[in-house]
């Protein structure tokens, strides 16, 4: 007897991949998007830049080679999930358009959100305080300060989130997954 009529199919997950500035909102809105799914019952997964430099990529800097190099190790992990039906978010600034552009293409379903507020914006909020250091030369590298952004040119979905509330955010990436809002 084969067990493969016990095997229930799962669904491909999809990979929802949030760029944009340090301070951007990134974080903010995919922990309520993952909140919001959660209680919906989807199975849900946080990818998140800040904890994954603690873990997947401790000792990884900020150079193009370092950043890459953490990309591409998210993006690995968030397939490896995806392929098990689960709802990937990656939170991280993720600067290059090119490393982006082919991590994606190696991901299910992917989505592309670009979570953009000003320069001068962010800096004014400088929620971690890294804005006015990284001014004042104490970091280098810092993107949007000393090191490159590249904005998506095409993304899925574009929040200007200077301009939205978190909860119309969230409303609006529920619409893009095909969720009533
Ligand atoms: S990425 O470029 O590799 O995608 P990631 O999202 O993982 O970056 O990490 C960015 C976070 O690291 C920022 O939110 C900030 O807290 C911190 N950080 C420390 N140094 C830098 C820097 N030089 N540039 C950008 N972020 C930095």
């Amino acid at each position: 007897m084969t067990p493969v009529l016990n095997r229930l199919a799962v669904a491909t997950g999809r990979v929802v991949w949030f760029t944009g500035l340090s301070g951007a909102g990134k974080s903010t809105l995919a922990q309520a998007l993952r909140d919001e799914l959660a209680a919906r019952g989807a199975a849900v997964e946080l990818l998140d830049g800040d904890a994954v430099r603690e873990h997947l990529s401790r000792g990884l800097g900020f150079t193009r080679e370092d950043r890459d190099t953490n990309i591409r190790r998210i993006a690995f992990v968030a397939g490896l999930l995806a392929r098990h039906g689960v709802t990937v978010l990656v939170s991280a600034i993720s600067p290059y358009r090119e490393t982006r552009r082919e991590v994606l293409a190696t991901l299910p379903n992917p989505s592309e959100v670009f979570v953009d507020a000003p320069l001068a914006v962010v800096a004014e909020r400088d929620v971690k305080g890294l804005y006015r250091r990284a001014l004042a030369g104490e970091i280098p590298h810092f993107t949007g300060i000393s090191d490159p952004y590249e904005a998506p040119e095409t993304p899925d979905l574009h929040l200007r989130t200077d301009q939205l509330s978190v909860e119309e955010g969230v409303r609006r990436l529920l619409v893009h997954l095909g969720y009533s809002a």
